[in-house]
């Protein structure tokens, strides 16, 4: 198998000010300078230049908690990839659970936005994961296939090691359950087998397991073969917790 490098992504959600977001990444550059791990931000639209200028000079990536599909159009409220670009972001979070269930995001949409961000520039991080009724009724597997075929579909095999996926069961998000180590490897597993088959470079995406990820429960979960690094909301809000969880990468 292929070397993946580990990669830690903190989802602040509709977090932090400007000001809090600056005060975050100073006091959390020296506790991560030593990682050899891609570290990844994604503040709110409002933060995003302002870790954007903090981080230059360090390996800290910055991405945006969604985009538009198109360019650029009348969508009163919507940021496009080329705007997210221009600011230096690197990646973009894409079909989160919250958006899906909140905002009514569609796969019909994120089967746009993915190539759109690819097309950009942007490292997707393309979230899929089952509700709980779903995992219960035993269909995570059904779900999972569904999300990832249609969110997927107009990405060429050749662009796949492209897109970062983190599988986030929907159960698990902010409610401090955490999968065990082994649910969330067979998840994972499964989504790499299903981009197997889809040909390209499956055994190069990173695949992040996502949901009340903590600084003591990150090691174990990073142990699991196919699990790559972590999607990490509530306790990514704490640079001291947050470089906890990067640093148990090893
Ligand atoms: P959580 O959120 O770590 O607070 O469970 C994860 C996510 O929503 O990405």
């Amino acid at each position: 198998m292929p070397e993946r490098t580990p990669y830690f992504a903190a989802n602040w959600k509709m977090h932090k000010t400007v000001a809090e977001a600056a005060e975050f990444v100073d006091t959390l550059l020296p506790q991560i300078a030593a990682t050899q791990s891609d570290v990844v931000i994604c503040p709110p639209f409002t933060a995003l230049s302002a870790v954007v200028e903090r981080r230059y000079g360090t390996a800290v990536k910055v991405a945006a908690q969604n985009m538009h599909e198109e360019a650029s159009g009348a969508f009163t409220g919507e940021i496009s990839a080329t705007m997210l670009a221009e600011l230096d972001v690197e990646a973009v979070v894409l079909g989160h659970s919250e958006r899906r269930q909140l905002f009514g995001e569609a796969d019909e949409a994120l089967a746009r936005k993915v190539p759109a961000a690819l097309a950009a520039g942007l490292e997707p991080i393309l979230c899929v994961g089952e509700s709980e009724e779903a995992r219960d009724g035993g269909q995570t597997e059904a779900v999972l296939e569904r999300q990832l075929q249609a969110d997927l579909a107009a990405v060429e095999g050749g662009k796949l090691g492209e897109v970062v996926i983190a599988y986030e069961p929907i159960w698990a998000i902010g409610t401090g359950r955490t999968a065990t180590p082994e649910q969330a490897q067979e998840a994972c597993a499964f989504i790499r087998d299903m981009l197997r088959e889809r040909g390209g470079a499956a055994g190069a995406v990173r695949i992040l397991y996502g949901g009340s990820v903590k600084p003591g429960n990150a090691a174990e979960l990073m142990e699991q073969p196919d699990i790559d690094g972590a999607l990490v909301g509530g306790a990514s809000l704490d640079p001291t917790d947050f470089a906890a969880i990067v640093r148990a990468a090893g």
